[in-house]
């Protein structure tokens, strides 16, 4: 189990918790917060699959968008040891909590340090790692299509060659919005998306739905190439420069 309580108790009573500080963080900021619950275990599991497919490797990992830890507790058992993992997260109150996590997490006693929270925005982490794997939480269809871009890039920076990101979408919003937002709402959404299918275009490995998570979410898997010293921008489609 990755939740480290033991008894079944402690750990449904965390879950709760989590749930509750989910849910007011986004009464808070839904924009940022982009959902009303924690990612549930298959997809926590599904988005963290390239670190447990490299096996005894040692790897350096950012998760971006952490919120109250749900696919971080997937990671940290997954970390062959001399592994780093460098958490970010926007929201302090989120960040803080994440702190707590990994100062009693028992698998990190005495290695504490192999994991660092970040308060920030992922895109202005500030750091000199580069990556062998990215797990991303954030909802980018709530931002602006310029932001989704900036993201994007600073991931295919930030990630070796041949280094791995992995991303989710819940499934439906577009229709959820074209019918309940403004019309410019709506073509933010799609814009966003046309974006995204850029990325997914060039660097798609791999895509997944995990229908038991509420809601239902599409897991992406890209990876950066072995051969490209750098990313080339991702043009939106129908969109010129
Ligand atoms: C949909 S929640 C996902 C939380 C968690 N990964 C999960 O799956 O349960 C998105 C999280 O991304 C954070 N976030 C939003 N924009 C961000 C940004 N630019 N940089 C870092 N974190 C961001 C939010 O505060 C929120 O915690």
């Amino acid at each position: 189990m990755d939740d480290w309580t033991t008894s079944p108790d402690r750990a449904l009573a965390q879950r709760n918790a989590e749930g509750w500080t989910f849910l007011i963080e986004a009464a808070r900021d839904l924009r940022t917060t982009g959902a009303v619950a924690p990612s549930g275990r298959a997809l926590a599991r599904l988005l963290t699959d390239p670190v447990r497919a490299s096996g005894a490797a040692t790897l350096d990992v950012l998760e971006a968008g952490a919120g109250t830890g749900a696919v971080t507790r997937a990671l940290i058992p997954a970390l062959a040891p001399g592994s780093r993992l460098d958490v970010v997260e926007a929201n302090g109150r989120f960040a803080a909590r994440l702190r707590g996590l990994v100062r009693a997490h028992p698998l990190l006693a005495g290695a504490a340090q192999s994991v660092r929270v970040h308060h920030a925005l992922v895109e202005q982490l500030d750091t000199r790692r580069s990556y062998d794997v990215i797990v991303s939480g954030l909802p980018f269809t709530n931002f602006a299509p310029a932001q989704v871009e900036a993201v994007m890039d600073r991931y295919l920076e930030l990630l070796r060659p041949g280094g791995t990101l992995t991303y989710f979408a819940y499934r439906g919003t577009r229709l959820a919005r074209a019918l309940t937002s403004s019309r410019a709402e709506a073509r933010r959404h799609r814009a966003v998306e046309d974006v995204l299918t850029g990325y997914q275009r060039r660097y798609a490995t791999g895509r997944w739905t995990v229908w038991s998570n509420l809601p239902p979410a599409t897991v992406w898997q890209l990876r950066r190439p072995l051969d490209t010293p750098r990313p080339t921008p991702a043009v939106p489609v129908g969109a010129s420069r």
